[in-house]
């Protein structure tokens, strides 16, 4: 019988520049404390790239240590989907910008911008090229410089957010391993929970809007909060029934890190023990597109995850948009 191709995640690579900022620095800008923050979100720090580091620099950094996992040289690559809201620029797209600074000659290389689901929305994608045979070596990327589009002046908001870069190369496999089902969903009547209403051609750019903070993120948390428990429960225990298996199955759960308390509610839902789901957002906040390849990659070179394992990815974010995959590594 034909074995079946799958797209197998072959290489991970992340990277977090190295300026931290930390509770007691939020103190000093906001109306806050470390006590709310760390007991309402689980952050402790956030890393922040200098002014002159560009969302495509930090990307770089995480996709050369994917490609040197994986064995591949720049020349391999057949496709680079890069998710982020923070571009370095409008046009082109990041990805463009990524492939260049890297000489990837026979890429394509396009964004998509699902807000915290972009690396999982970008590794669906990736699935069904390799399963269709339209490419064999993709990169995948989620990277965010979300201290661009922080209002330092809003607590509610600038408190949760930071800087990183995460990727994988995935390439067809035929031994059983690789990703065995992905889900995505949207739900575009409620965008104005987390958004940046100022700055597209709904309300193009203005000096007013850019004064009362407009231009920058935007979020109904706890209304955010309680679609993002529900839909990354349904979510995760989607791909795991679509993929034939049961709960008990899941060897790690590696979810956005938004909120500690969003995580803790989704492991209650989901039956596991809390050593079976990945936590790091006590180190670098909510880095959105970056937070679960980064998280990713950390438990890869940790040997959290074997050979044969069954890991959960899930995340959520603005858009509103959500998605899962599992992959039997
Ligand atoms: N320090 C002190 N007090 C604060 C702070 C702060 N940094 N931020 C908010 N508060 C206050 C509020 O003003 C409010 O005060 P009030 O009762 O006097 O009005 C009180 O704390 C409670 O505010 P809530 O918003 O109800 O607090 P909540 O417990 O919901 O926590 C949070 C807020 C952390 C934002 C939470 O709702 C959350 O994590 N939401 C989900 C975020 C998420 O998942 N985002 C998706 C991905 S992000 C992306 O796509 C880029």
């Amino acid at each position: 019988m034909e074995k079946k191709i799958r797209a197998r995640i072959i290489g991970t690579g992340s990277y977090t520049p190295p300026r931290r900022m930390i509770n007691a620095d939020f103190e000093k800008i906001v109306d806050t404390s470390d006590e709310w923050i760390v007991s309402r979100t689980g952050i402790r720090e956030r890393r922040i790239a200098d002014d002159d580091m560009t969302t495509s620099d930090m990307a770089v950094q995480a996709v050369q240590r994917a490609l040197e996992m994986a064995r591949c040289t720049h020349e391999d690559i057949d496709a680079l989907i890069v998710g982020t809201v923070t571009p370095d620029y409008k046009v082109p797209s990041t990805a463009c910008v990524i492939q260049e600074k890297m000489g990837m000659p026979n890429a394509v290389a396009f964004d998509n911008l699902a807000a915290c689901a972009g690396f999982l929305n970008g590794l669906s994608i990736a699935r069904s090229f390799i399963e269709c045979g339209v490419y064999r070596k993709i990169v995948v990327v989620g990277v965010e410089k979300l201290s661009s589009i922080t209002n330092y002046k809003d607590r509610n908001t600038c408190v949760l957010f930071g800087d990183a870069a995460g990727a994988a190369v995935v390439a067809p496999d035929d031994s059983g391993a690789g990703i065995l089902s992905t889900f995505m969903k949207s739900a575009g009547s409620l965008r104005e929970l987390l958004w940046i209403p100022v700055g597209g051609t709904r309300n193009p750019y203005s000096r007013e809007n850019a004064l009362n903070g407009s231009d920058k993120l935007r979020m109904s948390g706890s209304d955010v909060f309680k679609v993002a428990v529900r839909e990354m429960c349904t979510s995760a225990l989607k791909v795991v029934d679509d993929a034939g298996l049961e709960r008990k199955d899941i060897a790690l759960v590696v979810p956005h890190q938004a909120n500690i308390r969003i995580i803790d509610a989704l492991t209650k839902r989901l039956g596991v023990g809390s050593d079976k789901v990945y936590v790091n957002i006590d180190m670098y906040g909510n880095t959105s597109s970056a937070s679960v390849p980064l998280a990713l990659d950390e438990a890869n070179r940790s040997g959290r995850i074997k050979p044969g394992d069954h890991v959960v990815m899930v995340a959520f974010g603005g858009g509103l948009i959500w998605g899962s995959a599992l992959v039997r590594w």
